[in-house]
């Protein structure tokens, strides 16, 4: 990459008129660059690869592949709010490959998790560069980089930014529109370009999605369990005016049953573990004090809605000594 420092005169975007003229600036940059030809990018509905989607509609259109995989591994009604957000509503030329099978054959009977991690990541960048050999004449790729992945990349903290490395030998020339921007500045950008509220102030989550939240080998019945579990605490804590402030929050099923009684006879299902966090640059983290009244009403519900749990638990544990995420 050429020019890799944010230059210095440049101001930070705190409100839609500054995200505006940085979008006029943008769309005129990436429409120079790229001039008629197609631009591919890995779409995961994140703030920054959805940041990116939205920008680049507005400036090349029908030119922009947005490939969106998923790998089994993603929230509930994730995908689904990708198709309706891009395909429906922006007509986004959007590719959707349904590879949950795939990974999760590949992932049956593994437990380590850097093993998984290295699966999932693997995986990816397979399946996309399979959709990418599909499509005729691509010559750029995009990217959600943004101004922290480069700091950190430069720091050696992260080997690389965004979805886990995307095939270098694939030899596209790179459309990083965002490259220069603080987190902040990529939400009020979003917010400017029309994306909903949920996508834009969304909870960081991690690539290997759900994966991480059911430790050791990942099994279709807990994995389901995670996602429902997370389901409701995420209605819950929207309903609640929890969404936004706190930072992270999230379930984990664990791979042990306990006793329980389910109409009159013994049941032997998984706990649900519970954990919402604060944390700033998520170096280190404590924990939120969520209302017990709510804790009860989320337990009752994951209980009674959720199959195969009888167990709800609250994590307690600040970071360090845990980390944020079980895996
Ligand atoms: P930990 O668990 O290390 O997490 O305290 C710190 C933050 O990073 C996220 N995280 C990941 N993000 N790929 C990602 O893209 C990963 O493999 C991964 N592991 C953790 C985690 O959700 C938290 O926000």
């Amino acid at each position: 990459m050429a020019d890799n420092k944010r230059p210095e005169t440049m101001e930070r975007i705190t409100t839609a008129q500054l995200a505006q003229a940085f979008i006029d600036e943008q769309v005129k940059a990436v429409q120079e660059q790229v001039g008629d030809k197609k631009v591919l990018l890995a779409l995961s509905g994140g703030v920054d690869s959805s940041v990116v989607a939205a920008l680049l509609i507005r400036a090349i259109g029908q030119q922009l592949v947005c490939v969106h995989v998923n790998h089994g591994l993603l929230r509930k009604g994730e995908p689904e709010q990708v198709i309706r957000v891009f395909r429906d509503q922006m007509n986004a030329n959007l590719v959707y490959v349904d590879a949950a099978d795939r990974f999760l054959g590949l992932l049956e009977g593994v437990t380590d998790p850097e093993t998984k991690r290295k699966i999932i990541g693997g995986e990816f960048i397979k399946v996309f560069a399979e959709e990418a050999a599909k499509q005729e004449g691509i010559q750029f790729l995009a990217q959600g980089t943004i101004y922290p992945d480069i700091l950190e990349s430069e720091q050696g903290i992260k080997a690389h930014h965004n979805v886990g490395g995307l095939p270098e030998e694939l030899n596209f020339e790179l459309v990083e529109p965002v490259k220069f921007l603080y987190k902040d500045e990529v939400r009020v950008v979003g917010s400017a370009l029309g994306l909903p509220d949920n996508m834009v102030y969304r909870q960081p989550f991690p690539g290997p999605g759900l994966g991480v939240r059911c430790p050791g080998a990942i099994t279709r019945d807990r994995l389901e369990a995670v996602r429902e579990s997370d389901a409701i605490l995420r209605e819950e804590f929207e309903k609640n005016g929890l969404q936004g402030k706190v930072w992270q929050y999230f379930t984990v099923v664990p791979d042990f049953k306990s006793t329980g009684i389910r109409d009159g006879e013994r049941c032997f299902e998984w706990p649900v573990i519970v954990r919402a966090v604060n944390t700033r640059d998520a170096i280190s983290a404590s924990i939120e004090e969520i209302p017990y009244e709510l804790l009860n009403h989320i337990t009752d519900r994951i209980v009674h809605e959720v199959k195969g749990v009888n167990r709800v638990l609250y994590d307690l544990t600040p970071k360090p000594v845990a980390t944020i995420e079980y895996e």
